[in-house]
């Protein structure tokens, strides 16, 4: 049985049962969190903790408990017996139900917080191989760093990847490559790692952040630049970062294939750099 974390209850999940007047239902009022726990801890937990607290600021949803996230999402993986598997948690939070009107409900109405946990099944991409993306225009607002449940044009976008076979689709804005429908993108032009800088365009994603500080260790020399979509023929390497799918190894970008279309030697670096500093951390 599915056991879920519902407004301070842990319950079967299909005995949970949210309000029609619930903003998050009604306006895609909320935000959300993806974690993985990989056998033994969640992969940087304290840089979700962050982003979590950092989206319910920049949309004004006070949650007094916010501080209780991390023992919930760890009891959720007791609960539900994935102690010693991977797993994703998913955590949602909407600004709460109240009567339909655009402006926020004053006074405060109690956030709608729920979480689920949910085995993790590894995509089943062999090592050195890789996924094919399509590329198009970023059709999303200019607040894509706060991680609002509000998807539908990365649903969208994703589906019609999905609908011709692709792992991905990534968007460009401006003539520059930004980010996935659910990723962050990286190229190796010349031995050179570069990634779409911070700002309203991306997501600031965990991965990211810790793929960059790999990297900079590692020696490899790193620019928060972006890509133009009309250098993509000069690409060597490519990869997508995310919780579930890590470090993957981009072969196609669009008509181009990437280097000789298997994974680049960067990339496999830093695939293998991010593996084993898991490994040490579970001991
Ligand atoms: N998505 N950019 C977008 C638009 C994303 O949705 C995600 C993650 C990322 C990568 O962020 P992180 O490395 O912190 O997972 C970048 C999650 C996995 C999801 O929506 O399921």
């Amino acid at each position: 049985m599915n056991i879920a974390y519902f407004n301070g209850n842990f319950l079967p999940k299909d005995e949970i049962k949210i309000s029609p007047d619930d903003r998050g239902f009604l306006f895609a009022d909320g935000i959300y969190e993806v974690m993985k726990w990989t056998s033994g801890f969640f992969y940087d937990l304290e840089s979700h903790i962050i982003r979590m607290k950092r989206s319910l600021k920049e949309i004004s949803i006070n949650w007094p408990e916010e501080d209780t996230f991390s023992g919930f999402a760890h009891k959720l993986i007791e609960l539900n017996g994935l102690s010693d598997k991977q797993a994703l948690i998913y955590l949602q939070v909407t600004r709460g139900a109240a009567p339909r009107t655009h402006y926020f409900p004053g006074p405060e109405v109690t956030p709608t917080v729920y979480a689920f946990v949910r085995e993790f099944i590894p995509s089943g991409i062999l090592p050195g191989t890789g996924i094919r993306v399509m590329v198009k225009e970023d059709i999303r607002w200019s607040r894509c760093d706060i991680k609002s449940v509000a998807l539908l044009p990365n649903t969208l976008s994703f589906q019609e990847a999905h609908q011709k076979g692709l792992g991905e689709c990534i968007f460009f804005r401006n003539g520059l490559i930004t980010e996935g429908s659910h990723s962050n993108i990286f190229f190796v032009v010349d031995g050179t790692l570069f990634t779409y800088p911070e700002s309203g365009y991306i997501l600031s994603g965990v991965t990211r952040k810790n793929i960059l500080r790999i990297a900079r260790q590692a020696g490899i020399p790193v620019k928060e630049e972006p890509i133009s979509v009309n250098d993509l023929a000069t690409v060597q390497e490519a990869f997508i970062t995310n919780t579930s799918a890590e470090v993957t190894p981009v072969t196609a970008l669009g008509s181009h294939t990437v280097g000789n279309g298997t994974a680049g030697a960067v990339t496999m670096l830093i695939h293998k750099i991010f593996h084993s500093e898991i490994a040490a951390q579970r001991g």
